[in-house]
């Protein structure tokens, strides 16, 4: 009896778990034409910096509305308009997004002194932002804005350069090559790779500046003195035999250099990767 209940229980959780994965999340592909108004195609994030101007623009708008300041909403609004417009000549697919018909309006509204009615307009425009919004923007800003690691090459302890899948596939290697030396007592080995690791680390520094161009910080954050330091502090631990230290070291290492580098670049390095790969018919012969 208990075993038949245990089968049913194990199967539940298969049967379970096959479900969870045949789920699927539906999100909408944005247009390809996108690509044309972000880096690289671009010098400027052009469709982001239109969406900054919006925002603004539509602040001062409610700003003087309020103010029943009649001048000043005239002033910003040539610029909101013509801002608001360009979105459909930018993507023409997105045409039936955007409605002019709201901004004639909110000019005539505004001639007119009719703050009650250019308060509603704006509600309303405010909404078809807000329906592009909900349906794009997150795999817009995954797609366009994360880093694209494709063209960069890192340099191995050969001075081969290498991918970015291969520089990381030789971290990893070395990182549990010095903890599994570490917990066997072998610090000469422990010792060897964590030289490796400082090289592979040290190679992988002068890739930094192929995105974050001649801004320093970036690297110091994460390649900088502190894990100097660090790596320092692990190889005299592990010369005068202090396992548990130079094991605690390799765990300030994995924090302050890999997780906080995959924070900001891996996940969604990876999320784009597969959104791309979900749109490569028109998406990847862009990049
Ligand atoms: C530049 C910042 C950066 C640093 C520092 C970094 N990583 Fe990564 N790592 C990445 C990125 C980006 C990816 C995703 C690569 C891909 O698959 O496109 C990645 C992926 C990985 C992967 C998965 C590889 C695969 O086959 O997909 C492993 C394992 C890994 N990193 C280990 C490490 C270890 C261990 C360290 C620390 C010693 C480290 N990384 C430091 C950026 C970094
Ligand atoms: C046709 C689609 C569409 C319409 C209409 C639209 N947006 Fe956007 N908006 C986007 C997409 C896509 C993004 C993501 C861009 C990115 O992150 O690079 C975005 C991002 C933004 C952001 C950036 C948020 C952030 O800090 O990352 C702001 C602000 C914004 N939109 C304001 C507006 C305003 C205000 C309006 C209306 C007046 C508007 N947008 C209308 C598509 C649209
Ligand atoms: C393929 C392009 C690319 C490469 C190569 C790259 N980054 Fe980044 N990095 C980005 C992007 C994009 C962001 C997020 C936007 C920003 O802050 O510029 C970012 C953000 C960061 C941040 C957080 C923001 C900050 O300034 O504190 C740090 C830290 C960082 N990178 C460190 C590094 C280090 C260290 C390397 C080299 C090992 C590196 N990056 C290589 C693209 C890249």
């Amino acid at each position: 009896m208990k075993l038949f209940f245990l089968i049913i229980f194990i199967s539940q959780i298969i049967f379970s778990s096959h479900i969870t994965h045949a789920e699927t999340i539906n999100l909408k592909q944005a247009p390809a034409s996108l690509a044309k108004w972000y880096k690289p195609d671009n010098k400027r994030q052009v469709w982001l910096h239109t969406m900054f101007k919006l925002r603004r623009e539509l602040q001062a708008l409610r700003q003087y509305a309020e103010q029943e300041d009649k001048d000043s909403m005239r002033k910003w609004l040539i610029n909101f308009n013509k801002h608001y417009n360009s979105l459909s000549d930018m993507i023409p697919e997105w045409k039936d997004k955007i409605k002019p018909d709201l901004t004639a309006q909110l000019v005539k509204f505004t001639n007119d002194e009719n703050f009650y009615q250019v308060a509603l307009t704006l509600n309303k425009i405010s909404d078809s932002c807000d329906s592009c919004h909900k349906d794009y923007q997150a795999q817009v800003a995954a797609i366009y804005r994360s880093p694209d690691y494709s063209n960069i090459r890192i340099k191995d302890n050969d001075g081969n350069p290498q991918n970015i899948e291969n520089t990381m596939q030789e971290l990893s290697t070395y990182i549990n090559q010095i903890l599994i030396a570490l917990s066997d007592g072998k610090n000469k080995q422990a010792l060897t790779a964590s030289n490796d690791l400082n090289l592979q680390l040290k190679n992988m520094g002068e890739s930094c500046s192929t995105c974050h161009k001649d801004d320093a910080y970036p690297k110091e954050r994460i390649l900088g003195s502190m894990t100097a330091n660090n790596i320092d502090k692990l190889q005299m631990n592990i010369r005068e035999g202090n396992t548990k230290t130079s094991q605690k070291i390799m765990g300030e290492i994995a924090v302050t250099v890999c997780a906080r580098c995959h924070n900001t670049h891996k996940i969604v390095s990876n999320l784009r990767t597969m959104l791309i790969n979900k749109e490569a018919t028109n998406i990847k012969q862009k990049h």
